[in-house]
């Protein structure tokens, strides 16, 4: 059977595609017209398609009746293209992208790149192409509001340049919301001027321990971003229609702050940026009032920054042996009438939640947040565990985020999650009825950095399994289709090379059964033959 999307090679899949007879030609006479709310859109697209093609294509206000136009509108059916859907319509005439919005122009946009040929990605002049687009109608809208990458920079960091160029690589698959993980043990990424020592002490640590019986290093690493550079990546992603989403990861995941200032702790340290990954004992002392203030500073700083209504404040991992022994933490828990150290960390979410709530923003927790009493309009992202509180908890309206640790982690080895299992990841959880649907906000998928330390590597682990999940974050559940997926992204894959990102080789995204099983034994990609 041929599917619909035959030819067409577009990731991920349009709702709605309608073949039609000739194709539209781009050529030097070629004119954009775009409406006032269009004119950005319009620059992008001629941006994009000048250095390849050798056109500087004129973008007009208006159209003067002539044939050879690529016209961006304000337009169409709100109720079914909803804020992000665009209709592209594609004749030997002209080509139109419609949408409500200037965001769902802007994903029509994306859709022609991949309609034309793959060279249009290239950055310099490529002589001899035809750059034509096959005449069609796509009429796209996604599945789901939310479909987002994450970056931990904190264990290895990688710097504004790879980050420009992940928004660029996220807009090409429609993604549209940066999940970025700024702080860990291991670092802390972000500037915040009321607290120097944070970078100053906390962006360096003295080597790495990459594995549980290993040795340090001896490597130091260390990096962060000025508050001016946090403001051009959140521009840059803004520009492409893409959220970013700051992550201070509290209470625990804190050691680098820690190791800054050790007052904030239930000891008092001393203690240095880790060089070890995985849990730690020190976190926050939920019992000083001065680390409350402290992070309300931070937050204060971060919220200044990021437009962003959703601030990540992690709440992952938190191990409570200091919290048990700390008469700080004891009494709060006294002070307060809390049962126990796992009521406590209620207790501090909830109050860093307030703080959110109260300046216009909504908190994001990793699901250990997820407990009794925890405050209604905090979001729980779903990573492991815990499962039938997270149902119930959507069941009784709670939004979530989905990013499950078998099958969403960027992370994980290809044994563990080959490509296919990456495709097939379905966020919504079978138990849920339809209108409860609605709650799950969406998925993201994350990359934790610890075995992550240059771009080769980020991109091994990244693509192609990024691409699978912007599919379900996109495209209708009923229409997926692994085979009719792999067909278009070999074309994809072309695009890739383009751009320069070296994704894991066809050889080694489905490895063998008995390499899957042991996939389990090595949940973290070893480096293999090809892996860099
Ligand atoms: C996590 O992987 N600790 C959210
Ligand atoms: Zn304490």
């Amino acid at each position: 059977m041929r599917s619909e999307s035959d030819t067409l090679s577009v990731i991920p899949l349009p709702l709605d595609i309608e073949r039609k007879a000739g194709a539209f030609i781009l050529s030097p006479d070629t004119t954009i017209v775009a409406d006032a709310a269009n004119q950005w859109n319009a620059i992008y697209l001629r941006t994009l398609l000048a250095p390849p093609t050798g056109f500087l294509l004129p973008v007009r206000g208006r159209e003067t009746g002539q044939a050879n136009v690529i016209r961006l509108q304000t337009g169409g059916d709100q109720q079914t293209l909803g804020r992000e859907g665009y209709r592209l319509t594609v004749s030997p005439a002209a080509m139109t992208i419609e949408a409500p919005g200037a965001t769902g122009v802007f994903y029509g946009i994306q859709t022609l790149r991949h309609l034309l040929p793959a060279a249009v990605e290239q950055r310099t002049l490529v002589p001899n192409v035809a750059w034509q687009v096959p005449s069609v109608v796509i009429t796209d809208r996604p599945r789901f509001q939310w479909r987002g990458f994450m970056m931990d920079e904190a264990r290895h960091f990688h710097g504004k340049e790879t980050m420009l160029r992940t928004l660029d690589l996220m807009a090409l698959q429609k993604l549209n919301v940066l999940h970025w993980h700024l702080t860990d043990d291991q670092g802390w990424r972000i500037e915040i001027k009321r607290y120097p020592r944070l970078t100053e002490i906390g962006s360096r640590r003295r080597g790495t321990v990459k594995s549980l019986f290993g040795k340090l290093d001896g490597i130091p690493h260390s990096g962060f971003y000025t508050q001016e550079e946090i403001k051009e990546v959140i521009a840059y992603a803004a520009e492409r229609h893409i959220t970013v989403v700051p992550e201070i990861d509290m209470p625990g995941h804190s050691l680098a702050a820690l190791a800054a200032y050790p007052e904030l702790s239930c000891t008092g340290g001393p203690f240095e940026v880790s060089t070890r990954f995985g849990p730690k004992l020190d976190v926050f002392c939920a019992g000083k009032e001065q680390v409350f203030t402290f992070l309300q500073g931070v937050l204060d700083e971060v919220m200044a920054l990021f437009p962003s209504t959703y601030i990540h404040i992690g709440g992952d991992e938190v191990l409570k042996a200091r919290w048990k022994k700390c008469p700080d933490c004891q009494a709060r828990i006294e002070q307060e009438g809390l049962k126990d150290a796992r009521e406590l960390q209620v207790y501090f979410t909830n109050r860093i939640i307030a703080y959110l709530d109260a300046h216009g923003r909504r908190a994001i927790g990793w699901n250990e947040i997820l407990r009794e009493g925890l405050a209604e309009s905090a979001i729980v992202q779903y990573w492991i565990g815990n499962r039938k509180a997270v149902v119930a908890a959507i069941q009784h309206g709670r939004d979530v985020i989905m990013s499950s640790f078998w099958r969403a982690y960027l992370d994980h080895s290809y044994s563990l999650t080959p490509l296919s299992k990456a495709y097939e990841y379905e966020p919504v959880f079978p138990e849920l009825d339809a209108p409860d649907e609605r709650h799950v906000l969406g998925l993201e998928a994350p990359l934790w950095t610890e075995m992550v330390p240059n771009r080769a590597r980020f991109d091994y682990q990244t693509f192609p399994r990024l691409t699978a999940f912007a599919e379900t974050g996109w495209s209708p559940r009923g229409k997926k289709d692994f085979g009719d997926f792999q067909e278009r992204l070999a074309a994809f894959l072309l695009r890739l090379d383009q751009l320069g990102v070296r994704y894991a080789p066809e050889s080694d995204v489905e490895p063998p059964r008995y390499k899957q099983w042991f996939g389990f034994l090595s949940i973290v990609q070893a480096q293999t033959k090809t892996a860099p």
